[in-house]
């Protein structure tokens, strides 16, 4: 079966799927996404992914090209054309074509809309959950507005590409204190000598994951002890657990950081229960 993508009003070949060369996404990142999982062909957490797909375009001053229902009957429809049970959909908004030039493009330009989807091997995924995965740290060189979704992603690029040379499959980004900020494609997480999960609070040091929000609902409905604040990679070398959260992996266990074994080097209990809960609390559409 061949893929099909949406693109700028059109369901077209995969391979055909194209923008043009003057689309401000191309030539100066001037776009926002996000990626969705898919579960049993249905959306997870449509909702939450579309409300932030608003709050990164108002931030950006780029305006939304379609309703939200709209945006959801495509996305929908993406996900049917390409028969995707267990997988993502991608969905990218620029401030569309115009000739190059640094100034916002006149405001009658039509954002484009680019929405693509595909299977993931699930059982590969939960394969590396059960064997945790390693990160290493980088220093966070990213601009201050990490809070919205752009496509702006060099610094994450280097970063894992970085992770990869290292034999890791994350980077988390440190700030200039010391401090973990979040993965270069997740949220950063873990779980101390006593038991109490910590994570960054979402300000704008970090993206607010749609991911985080779910595991932040099981926290409060299974009373876990919780702490929103810092933590530093020293602790986080100490730490009991570490994990990560994000659409493609939901919770992923960390275990090793810089090469040190967190914990006893194996997956950790809290983040595999929530791992395992994750499902019951994510909302499915
Ligand atoms: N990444 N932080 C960063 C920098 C991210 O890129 C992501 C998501 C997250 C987690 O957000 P969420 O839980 O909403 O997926 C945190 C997506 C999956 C990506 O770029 O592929």
């Amino acid at each position: 079966m061949s893929r099909i993508s949406y693109v700028n009003g059109r369901y077209v070949a995969h391979r055909d799927a194209m923008v043009h060369v003057e689309d401000r996404g191309y030539q100066f990142a001037d776009g926002v996404y996000e990626v969705c999982q898919v579960r049993g062909g249905r959306l997870v957490d449509e909702e939450r992914h579309l409300q932030r797909l608003v709050r990164s375009l108002c931030e950006l001053r780029i305006a939304l090209p379609m309703t939200l229902a709209a945006l959801g009957v495509v996305l929908r429809e993406t996900i049917r054309r390409n028969r995707v049970r267990d997988g993502l959909v991608y969905l990218q908004v620029t401030r569309g074509v115009a000739r190059r030039d640094f100034l916002f493009p006149a405001p009658e330009t039509r954002p484009s809309v680019v929405v693509s989807a595909r299977n993931i091997d699930e059982a590969k995924v939960d394969r590396s959950a059960g064997e945790g995965i390693a990160v290493v740290t980088v220093p966070d060189n990213r601009w201050e507005r990490v809070d919205i979704k752009s496509v702006s992603l060099l610094p994450n690029v280097l970063a894992k590409e970085a992770a990869r040379a290292a034999g890791a499959r994350e980077a988390w980004f440190v700030d200039k204190d010391g401090f973990v900020t979040e993965g270069g494609s997740s949220n950063a997480w873990i779980v101390t000598r006593d038991g109490t999960l910590v994570t960054r609070s979402a300000d704008f040091g970090i993206l607010r994951g749609v991911t985080r929000g779910v595991v932040l609902s099981v926290i409060a409905a299974q009373n876990l002890a919780f702490e929103e604040r810092q933590f530093s990679v020293e602790e986080a070398y100490g730490a009991r657990e570490a994990f990560v959260t994000s659409a493609s992996q939901t919770v992923m266990p960390v275990v090793a950081i810089d090469g040190r074994p967190v914990g006893n080097g194996a997956p950790g209990l809290v983040a595999t229960a929530l791992r395992r809960d994750f499902p019951d609390y994510a909302k499915v559409g």
